[in-house]
């Protein structure tokens, strides 16, 4: 498709209510936390569409997640301890291992208690990768046949380096996808320049991405000018993925982002931006940046500049939000004309995952013996 081919008229979006309060489909991995920020023995909860989790790393350091409710009394299981291979519950004390199943309840165990009832709780998979913990909130029996996202920058003998950014933002996950993949918002960041005078070029869904390309320049950034080869002045060209349910760029295969969503609920979105970053130059001189130097370089410029970058559209997407819940049946005028394909996308695989046979929630087995 291209800007020439589309009705030039207005379209205002019938399926915005919808689009705004749909989830993600539970059948993919999801970022819910950076691998370095869960110790051993460590607990933390993690949210997928109103779920609580229970993720934590036993004394091996193995992972685990489990459903954050212990069966006894609800309370958080993420508010107890890690106790060896076992999450212990703050109240009483029972105990939980990594596969769900309750393993001790020392106050009847022993009084008048010769056996355990069969008490388990629900479990996912999780493992890590890349430095980031995945998680699958969907059917575990999938798990296993749905791949990660491919990222060749970070396979091989020398992945590229990167700091993971950590942001949670109030607002609905679509509005971050419109938000990455709609360049027309280069009036926010007119003070920090990312990205200058883009143009729409194309945009076409293929299976379930939507790929759009944008004509742009890159070089107007301080980022650019330091440290990027040449000051990112042959640079003119970026191509956005919404590679579902994951987002991405790459310009000129040298500067590649990506966006892992977890979408909390309907006004929540916790995001784990990875930018990878290929050609680092010295400022002035141009000269390749020694290898020891990258990794500095690159924590710097999250601090220093993208960091302070996502806060803009943090800022304009919590409005964004704000303003749904203000005025919810209010249509939106919409002038990109790639938008509507990444809405029709999540629409579409939210109503396949609803549709997919649901999810028994294992009820806590219990045998009074
Ligand atoms: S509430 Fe968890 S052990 Fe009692
Ligand atoms: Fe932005």
């Amino acid at each position: 498709m291209n800007r020439s081919t589309e009705n030039q008229a207005i379209p205002e979006l019938p399926r915005r209510r919808q689009v705004r309060t749909i989830g993600l489909s539970g059948n993919y991995w999801y970022v819910v936390e950076v691998d370095g920020k869960l110790k051993p023995r460590q607990v933390k909860r993690v949210r997928f569409w109103s779920q609580d989790i229970a993720l934590f790393r036993d004394a091996g350091g193995k992972l685990h997640a489990v459903e954050d409710r212990c069966p006894h009394r609800q309370l958080a299981l993420s508010q107890g301890f890690v106790e060896d291979g076992n999450l212990v519950c703050t109240y009483h004390g029972w105990k939980f291992d990594g596969c769900g199943r309750c393993t001790d309840i020392h106050h009847e165990l022993g009084k008048g208690r010769s056996k355990l009832p069969k008490i388990r709780i629900r479990t996912y998979p999780v493992k890590a990768q890349w430095g980031l913990i995945w998680l699958f909130p969907g059917d575990p029996a999938l798990a296993d046949s749905v791949p990660l996202p491919t990222i060749p920058q970070l396979e091989g003998d020398k992945p590229w380096p990167f700091f993971p950014i950590d942001v949670t933002i109030r607002s609905h996950f679509s509005m971050i996808v419109e938000n990455v993949c709609d360049f027309n918002h280069e009036y926010l960041h007119r003070h920090k320049r990312p990205f200058l005078q883009p143009t729409l070029r194309e945009w076409k869904q293929d299976g379930d991405s939507v790929r759009v390309y944008y004509d742009t320049r890159f070089d107007g950034s301080p980022v650019a000018k330091l440290f990027m080869e040449g000051g990112a002045r042959d640079l003119n060209e970026i191509e956005i993925w919404y590679q579902y349910p994951y987002q991405g760029s790459d310009i000129g295969g040298k500067y590649i982002h990506w966006l892992f969503m977890l979408p909390e609920d309907e006004c929540t979105t916790r995001c784990f931006f990875v930018f990878l970053f290929g050609p680092i130059h010295i400022p002035i001189l141009n000269w390749k940046m020694p290898e020891f130097l990258r990794k500095p370089i690159l924590w710097f410029t999250n601090k220093w500049y993208i960091e302070p970058l996502l806060g803009e559209d943090k800022w304009a997407l919590e409005l964004e939000q704000d303003g749904f819940e203000r005025y919810p049946d209010a249509p939106q005028i919409e002038l990109n004309p790639a938008i509507p394909s990444f809405q029709k996308l999540s629409l579409e695989k939210w109503k396949a995952y609803q549709q997919s046979s649901p999810m028994d929630d294992p009820k806590p087995a219990t045998d009074p013996a």
